[in-house]
């Protein structure tokens, strides 16, 4: 079973948003499937090197809206993004010197990250988003 199920309560109602969460999404999962497998640190290296770059192209595409919208919240949110860009960052380092096999653990901190950033978050740029016609 999934560590992340998707559904409808954690669209933003922006079709390329939404896309993309459900892309990380699919990561998380991915990496969890490779962890409960055993898959090895090789591919769990592969998905966390794939993860780490389509976060940050994943916030650079909503800051970049947020910037053009004038989103009151913006560098509230920015901050919450390099705070997580930092510790996927640090992940990344871990795995990539072999001093980190992962973990329900950390699986369950990436997942709960990501629930409580798109609901907490992310769901405060949806209106003024559609507003100004991305839907
Ligand atoms: Fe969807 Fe603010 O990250």
């Amino acid at each position: 079973m999934a560590i992340f199920e998707w559904s409808d309560r954690f669209s933003v109602k922006v079709r390329e948003i939404d896309e993309q969460h459900e892309e990380l999404v699919g990561m998380i999962n991915r990496l969890h499937e490779a962890m409960v497998a055993n898959k090895g640190r090789e591919l769990q290296q592969e998905i966390v090197n794939e993860m780490v770059a389509y976060t940050n192209f994943h916030f650079a595409t909503e800051e970049k809206y947020m910037r053009s919208f004038g989103f009151a919240g913006y560098f509230e949110h920015k901050r919450e993004h390099e705070q997580f860009a930092a510790e996927a960052a640090e992940l990344k380092a871990r795995v990539d010197r072999g001093g980190l096999v992962l973990t329900l653990e950390v699986m369950t901190l990436l997942k709960e990250w990501l629930q409580n950033h798109i609901l907490g978050t992310d769901m405060q740029y949806s209106h003024l988003f559609n507003a100004n016609g991305l839907v």
